[in-house]
């Protein structure tokens, strides 16, 4: 499994360690990727102490803690803190995942913070998403249908639904195209892990009649076939998804529908 520490171009620096909590005894180093378009400096590494008797469990609550308490101007996404949003995705220990479900319990030592790597930085822990989104948007992550549309709902049986798990969890955090090598390197061609995984979802729909049109979309040397099975998806996934498999079975239809 490959670590990932730097994002994309950056030569950074140590920045500022910031004082302790005062009367703290029971603290924790925090050691956070800084870096604004509104300075006209390199990225840095900031140092912060965490009261964690005075803070939640997660690497979220300490980064809200920091916020709160020490450094207003740090900046980073979170919406649900459930694990569901998929907006706290960030580099933390080395590797891709959610920050409202990583314990830091799990972590030994200084905790080590940045941005999903590979990505343009907005500002912190904020990557830019937008061709990630862009390459969502591509692939028509929705029921397309050609018959007239049934008078109550589209129906679906158990059987049929069933074959979307392992697909439908996905949050579209992030976390597995931003670890992908393929995706670092050909990020603007290369679909990645998430949006592959998204396309086999919408393949997998028993209710969906655009099959022959999204292999064509998909059959291209580049959108699909740059996977090499590298695994780096399906271990970094916080929902426990293997985009490598999904994207298998891509490659498998695309086979099948020349034979
Ligand atoms: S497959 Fe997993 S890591 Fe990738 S976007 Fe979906 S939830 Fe995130
Ligand atoms: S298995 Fe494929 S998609 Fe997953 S990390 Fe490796 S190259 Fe990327
Ligand atoms: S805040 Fe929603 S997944 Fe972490």
């Amino acid at each position: 499994m490959v670590q990932l520490t730097l994002p994309k171009n950056s030569t950074i620096k140590e920045g500022k360690v910031w004082d302790r909590p005062q009367g703290a005894s029971n603290v924790r180093e925090y050691r956070v990727y800084r870096w604004s378009p509104d300075d006209d400096r390199n990225p840095q590494i900031d140092t912060y102490h965490v009261d964690l008797d005075d803070c939640g469990p997660m690497v979220l609550d300490a980064l809200l803690w920091i916020k709160n308490n020490i450094d207003p101007t740090l900046t980073l996404r979170r919406s649900c803190r459930e694990g569901v949003c998929g907006s706290c995705a960030m580099n933390i220990d080395g590797m891709n995942t959610l920050a409202c479900t990583k314990g830091m319990d799990e972590i030994k030592g200084t905790v080590k913070v940045y941005p999903l790597p590979h990505l343009p930085v907005v500002k912190d822990l904020v990557p830019d998403l937008t061709t990630f989104y862009a390459q969502l948007r591509s692939i028509e992550p929705w029921l397309k249908t050609s018959t007239p549309q049934p008078e109550k709902e589209w129906r679906q049986s158990h059987e049929d639904r069933e074959k979307l798990d392992g697909l439908y969890e996905c949050i579209l955090c992030a976390c597995c195209s931003t670890s992908c090598p393929s995706y670092w390197w050909n990020g603007e061609r290369y679909l990645g892990p998430a949006v592959l995984l998204q396309a086999y979802r919408w393949l997998n729909d028993s209710r969906d009649e655009a099959t022959g049109e999204r292999l064509d979309h998909l059959e291209d040397p580049f959108r699909l076939y740059r996977c090499h099975t590298i695994m780096n998806c399906a271990q970094t996934c916080p929902k426990h998804l293997n985009p490598a498999r999904a994207i298998a079975e891509v490659k498998k239809l695309m086979v099948e529908r020349r034979m």
